[in-house]
């Protein structure tokens, strides 16, 4: 009995780790339309046509891991840490090497 309460205790810790990284990832179905409402406004009008197919995973991870060094970091006004995870989890799970590439129109 004891020893069952005690695989379920872990169970029940593993599956809140397991949410809690998700959580982390940022939810890239938000993070689609934030895009289209905060940077699309100049990517594919005045700057570069970027969609999330434009680059690898990798470099996806490689630019976000330091967002303030893109050029038009000062131009993400009103964008949350929360919009970058989910803008993050948008152009990464999208990407060119992904199952699913997706062109942002
Ligand atoms: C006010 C206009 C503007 C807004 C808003 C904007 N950008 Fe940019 N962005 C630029 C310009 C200009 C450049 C540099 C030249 C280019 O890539 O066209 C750039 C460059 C970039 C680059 C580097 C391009 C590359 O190929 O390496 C990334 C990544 C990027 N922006 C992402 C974003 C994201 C994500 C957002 C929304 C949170 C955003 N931008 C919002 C204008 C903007």
């Amino acid at each position: 009995m004891k020893r069952s309460t005690g695989i379920f205790a872990a169970l029940i810790l593993v599956l809140a780790a397991v949410s809690m990284a998700f959580a982390a990832e940022g939810n890239a179905r938000k993070g689609k339309y934030t895009y289209r409402a905060k940077c699309r406004t100049c990517h594919g009008a005045t700057a570069s046509d970027l969609s999330p197919s434009s680059k690898t995973q990798a470099e996806w991870k490689k630019i976000f891991a330091k967002p303030e060094a893109i050029k038009c970091f000062k131009d993400w006004k009103g964008v949350s840490p929360e919009d970058k995870g989910d803008i993050f989890a948008y152009l990464h799970d999208y990407a060119k090497d992904s199952p699913s590439p997706a062109k942002c129109n």
